[in-house]
C-alpha cells in the first residue's frame, strides 16, 4: 500500500466534492469516494490483511486521508447548503404588500334583485314563492287559463312550441311558457285554499331581440285564493306594493282590460315616481320617466275567472279570487333609467356591476 496512491484516491476524493455544483452531485461523489466500494474503503479492508508490522502505518495512512476526505465533505456540504438557501428565499419569497383583493367581486344581475325585492315584499305578508317549468303543458299555458283553442295568443307569432299534441285524443302539447299564470293553475291544484303565492320567473315569446323587445324576459305573478277576496282586496294589494317599493306616497289606478282568465280584468298603472302626476298638463315640468303622462303602465290584473277555478278544483262558490302579473324588465327600465332592453341580456359586467350587491 503506497502512501501516494492514498493521496491520489484522497486528492481525487477532494477534487471531486470541490467540483460536485450542487448538493446532488455532492452526493453522487460520496458515494463514489466514501461508500463501501470506493478505493479509500477497499483500501481500508486491505489493511487487516497485511502483516503486523505494517499495519499501523498503513491503518495511519488511510485513517488520515478518511479523515480529510469527511471533512472536505462537511465542509462542501455547508458550502453548498448556504448556497441553496440563499437561493431559495430569493426565489421563493413573498411580497406580502402586494395587493390580495385584485379579483373583480361579481355582482348580482339587476334583474334578479329586482325580482327578489318585488317577491319579498310579498313574504313579508305571507305570501309563499311557488314555481312551475318553464317547458310547460300547453294545457297550463293556456287551457286551464281559459284561452279558447283560437285565442291568438296561442299563434306561432307568439309561442315557442316545443312539441304538438301526441296519442289519439288530443293531448296537451309542450310550449315554452308565455307568461308566468300557468302557475296559478298550479299552485291551485297544488294545496287547498287558503292559496296565496307570488311566482316570479323566465318567460318565453318569438320576438326578435331589440331595444325594447327580448325573446326571454322576466315576470312575477300574484294569486291570491280565499274566501270572501272582493277586487278591493286587489287594490290595496297593488297600493301596498307600489308603496313598498317606491315610497309611501304611491298609489295605483285600474284601466278596464280583457284577459280570458280574469273577469272582471284591468290594466294596472301606477303613479308616476318622479313627477308623482305633477307633469300632467304642466308643459314648465315635463317628465321623462312617463312622458308626462303621469301614470306608468305596469301589468295585468283581475277577479280570477270562475272558469280558472273550476278547471282547477276550486269550488267558484265558496272562493273567489285575484291576480295579476307584470314583467320586472320594464320595471327595471323606468325605476333605473335603463333605456336599452339588450344591455339586460348581453351579460356585461359594465352593466351589472354598477348595481352592486344590492339586496
Ligand atoms: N299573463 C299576462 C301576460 O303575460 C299578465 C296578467 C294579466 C297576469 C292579468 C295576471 C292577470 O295574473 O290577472 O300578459
Amino acid at each position: 500500500m503506497k502512501p501516494e496512491e492514498i493521496e491520489r484516491m484522497r486528492d481525487e476524493a477532494l477534487a471531486a466534492f470541490a467540483a460536485a455544483g450542487d448538493l446532488d452531485a455532492l452526493q453522487e461523489a460520496k458515494v463514489a469516494h466514501t461508500g463501501g466500494t470506493s478505493p479509500l474503503a477497499l483500501a481500508n479492508r486491505e489493511i487487516g490483511a497485511l502483516p503486523p508490522h505494517a499495519k499501523a502505518a498503513a491503518g495511519k495512512l488511510v485513517g488520515q486521508a478518511r479523515g480529510a476526505v469527511n471533512k472536505a465533505f462537511g465542509a462542501r456540504q455547508a458550502e453548498l447548503e448556504a448556497e441553496r438557501d440563499a437561493r431559495v428565499l430569493v426565489e421563493e419569497a413573498v411580497d406580502v404588500t402586494l395587493p390580495y383583493d385584485r379579483v373583480p367581486a361579481g355582482a348580482r344581475h339587476p334583474l334578479t334583485t329586482m325580482m327578489e325585492r318585488v317577491a319579498d315584499v310579498f313574504v313579508s305578508m305571507g305570501y309563499e314563492i311557488a314555481e312551475g317549468p318553464e317547458v310547460e303543458a300547453e294545457w297550463f299555458n293556456f287551457d286551464a287559463l281559459n284561452f279558447t283553442p283560437d285565442h291568438p295568443a296561442r299563434q306561432m307569432q307568439d309561442t315557442f312550441f316545443v312539441e304538438g299534441p301526441t296519442g289519439d285524443h288530443g293531448e296537451s302539447g309542450v310550449v315554452l311558457r308565455t307568461h308566468t299564470s300557468p302557475v296559478q293553475a298550479r299552485a291551485m291544484l297544488d294545496r287547498e285554499p287558503p292559496v296565496y303565492v307570488v311566482c316570479p320567473g323566465r318567460v318565453f315569446r318569438t320576438d326578435e331581440l331589440d331595444a325594447t323587445h327580448t325573446p326571454v324576459f322576466h315576470q312575477i305573478e300574484l294569486l291570491a285564493v280565499d274566501e270572501g277576496l272582493t277586487m278591493a282586496d286587489l287594490k290595496g294589494t297593488l297600493d301596498h306594493m307600489v308603496q313598498s317599493l317606491f315610497g309611501a306616497d304611491m298609489k295605483t289606478r285600474l284601466r278596464p282590460n280583457y284577459f280570458p282568465f280574469t273577469e272582471p280584468s284591468a290594466e294596472m298603472d301606477m303613479l308616476c315616481y318622479v313627477c308623482k302626476g305633477e307633469s300632467v298638463g304642466n308643459p314648465d315640468r315635463p317628465c321623462r320617466t312617463c312622458s308626462s303622462e303621469g301614470w306608468i303602465e305596469l301589468g295585468g290584473c283581475g277577479m280570477v275567472n270562475p272558469r280558472v277555478l273550476v278547471a282547477c278544483g276550486v269550488d267558484p262558490e265558496k272562493y273567489s279570487g285575484f291576480a295579476f302579473g307584470f314583467g320586472i324588465e320594464r320595471m327595471l327600465m323606468f325605476r333605473h333609467n335603463v333605456e336599452d332592453m339588450r344591455d339586460m341580456v348581453e351579460g356585461d359586467v359594465r352593466f351589472t356591476r354598477p348595481f352592486g350587491m344590492e339586496i
